[in-house]
């Protein structure tokens, strides 16, 4: 192990059977080589292989001793308490009072962001890209954590969360008070905590709206709202219109963001490193279709084409000539996957394209 001022630095090669290092650690400029040898001078071997000590790295603490340094594997970094007793994990105080704080509504019983942040850190502390879901996100509490984490490490992890707009049991004080359907939307869980505690942890905000600046986290969030489509007699509409809506949730699974090219017949996305392509084209074959593809063939880097189609196959000869693309046909995948539903047994209202497809 490679130590500058008190950091492991690296990891050096696997030391020769010949070789046999004079001491535990060793000076060499400014940095110390530390070799698995013993009080005693006797020849160890290191708890990991060469080959997968890069990705406990972050476990390592380097300890200072007379001679050199010794390396240790945490204890509270390598396995975790069952019961985790720190006053950090206090729901009142970093749960209710701090969602209060930020978004000025009392929600009961968030979680405190330090038990989200340490359980997601167990996990993926040392990925520093990886994507966090929760489906059920309620107060957002992951995600805040997750930014959290990102400001602390430099991280670059992604979060997807999902939630229901529930109204907490006031919707019909509400509705006495002569508000509309429309209106008490406004009252529910994603657009009051949900998506406006991400909205200011990331830009900052001042606490309980007039009191001490709290500096934002830096991020980007983008918000969907979903919705089944409704059924219509025209079966080829109902595709057309899936296929509209679905632009939003490509972007998503591509993980493609930007506009290129913005068409009635088509939208060309750009990647942020711009290397990457979504292309979606979203009308039968059309004069529009030689346009999109002189516009494809101009891009250098991966590809992913999504055609509309309305049996669900699109002739692949047609993109011969266009380099490191892969096509996939649309609707036909989401399709697929209501499908999936269905046979779930998932409960869909028999106005919703859900049972029409499945017929
Ligand atoms: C216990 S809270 C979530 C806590 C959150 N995951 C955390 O770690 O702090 C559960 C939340 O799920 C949301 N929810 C309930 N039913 C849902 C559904 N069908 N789809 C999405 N979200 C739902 C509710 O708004 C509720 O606040």
């Amino acid at each position: 192990m490679i130590i500058e001022d008190g950091k492991i630095i690296g990891f050096d090669g696997i030391v020769d059977i010949k070789e046999h290092p004079r001491r535990q650690t060793i000076k060499k400029g400014n940095k110390f080589y530390v070799y698995p040898i013993d009080k005693e001078g006797i020849e160890r071997k290191w708890r990991y292989a060469r080959q997968s000590v890069e990705q406990i790295k972050h476990l390592l603490r380097v300890k200072k001793t007379a001679k050199g340094y010794e390396i240790e594997i945490g204890k509270d970094f390598g396995s975790y308490r069952t019961v985790w007793i720190d006053k950090k994990y206090d729901a009142n105080e970093n749960g209710s009072k701090l969602v209060k704080q930020i978004t000025g509504v009392d929600f009961p019983y968030p979680k405190s962001i330090f038990t989200v942040k340490d359980c997601i850190s167990t996990i993926i502390g040392n990925k520093k890209s990886a994507l966090v879901l929760d489906f059920f996100a309620g107060s957002a509490t992951t995600g805040h954590a997750v930014l959290e984490l990102n400001k602390e490490d430099g991280g670059n992890r992604k979060f997807i969360l999902c939630t229901n707009n529930e109204v907490n049991g006031i919707e019909k004080e509400l509705r006495e008070k002569g508000l509309s359907e429309k209106e008490i939307q406004e009252y529910g869980i994603c657009r009051k905590i949900t998506y406006s505690r991400l909205e200011k942890v990331i830009k900052g905000y001042k606490k309980n709206g007039n009191g001490e600046k709290v500096d934002g986290l830096g991020g980007n969030l983008q918000y969907f709202r979903t919705d089944l489509i409704k059924d219509t007699k025209n079966k080829d509409q109902m595709r057309i219109d899936l296929t509209e809506k679905c632009t939003e949730m490509l972007c998503v699974k591509e993980n493609i963001f930007n506009f290129k090219i913005e068409k009635e017949d088509y939208k060309i996305f750009i990647s942020n490193k711009g290397d990457k392509f979504l292309c979606v084209y979203y009308n039968l074959f059309d004069e529009s279709f030689k346009e999109f593809l002189k516009e494809i063939k101009k891009l250098t880097g991966e590809k992913k084409i999504y055609m509309f189609s309305i049996n669900g196959t699109t002739d692949k000869k047609l993109f011969a000539s266009v380099k490191d693309c892969i096509i996939e046909e649309i609707p036909q995948k989401i399709i697929e996957i209501y499908k999936q539903l269905v046979k779930l047994n998932i409960p869909a209202k028999a106005d919703t394209i859900f049972l029409e497809f499945d017929e």
